[in-house]
């Protein structure tokens, strides 16, 4: 895809808030800091439209990214949304805050009519926590396609990449019947991958 504009649409608190012109949503999910924000940012060639921070807790509602690119092969224009959730998991977060911020996540996935992809972030160098795998869980029960990746590969060597991914595929879907990619949204490596899956989604 070759992204010709990308705009901040809205940060929704409810559902009434959400973008009612049904394109198709490709969505992040995955726990405070591990780089939703920036996988946006790198994937859309954009420095700070999702707004990203070393602080985890950054990104609290649903927030909206409408993308307008061309198919590099065959010149079609396609639009759609990414839609950035905030992260669980940030312990610094007071107990009601991070039930606020549950309520967001699952509330969204369970009333967006037009997710064609969710993205689920994990942190290449660690296994997946138990939250995780009740993020894994949960868009399993409820159907939703569904791709992981292993996003800050450029914290380990290049030679390891590879071993580290299988090695969470292992724990997480040894069924093996899921499609896991490595990604760095700070190296912008692997980008074409990741986007050759996206369209493939969108389609
Ligand atoms: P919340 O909004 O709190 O849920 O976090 P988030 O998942 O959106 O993370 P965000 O994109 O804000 O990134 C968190 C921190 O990780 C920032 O300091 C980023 O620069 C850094 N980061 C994100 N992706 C990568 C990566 O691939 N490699 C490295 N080294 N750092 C990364
Ligand atoms: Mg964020």
């Amino acid at each position: 895809m070759k992204v010709k504009e990308s705009k901040f649409i809205i940060s929704a608190v409810n559902p009434r808030q959400y973008p009612d012109d049904n394109l198709n949503q490709i969505v992040l999910v995955g726990k405070s800091n591990v780089g939703k924000s920036s996988f946006i940012n790198t994937m859309i060639n954009r420095k700070n439209l999702a707004r990203t921070s070393s602080e985890p807790g950054k990104t609290r509602l649903v927030n909206f990214y409408k993308i307008r690119g061309v198919k590099q092969d065959k010149d079609i224009d396609q639009e759609f949304y990414f839609v950035d959730l905030p992260g669980y998991g940030y312990s610094k977060m007071s107990k009601a805050q991070q039930v606020e911020v549950g309520k967001f996540v699952e509330e969204y996935l369970q009333k967006s009519e037009n997710i064609k992809l969710v993205v689920l972030l994990l942190d290449i160098r660690h296994n997946p926590t138990a939250d995780d795998k009740m993020m894994y869980d949960y868009i399993i029960k409820q159907n939703l396609p569904c791709v992981i990746v292993c996003n800050k590969a450029d914290k380990i060597a290049v030679t390891k990449v590879d071993g580290e991914v299988t090695r969470i595929q292992d724990t997480l879907n040894p069924l093996k019947d899921l499609s896991f990619f490595p990604f760095s949204a700070e190296r912008k490596i692997y980008t074409d991958n990741m986007w050759e899956k996206v369209e493939e989604y969108l389609n």
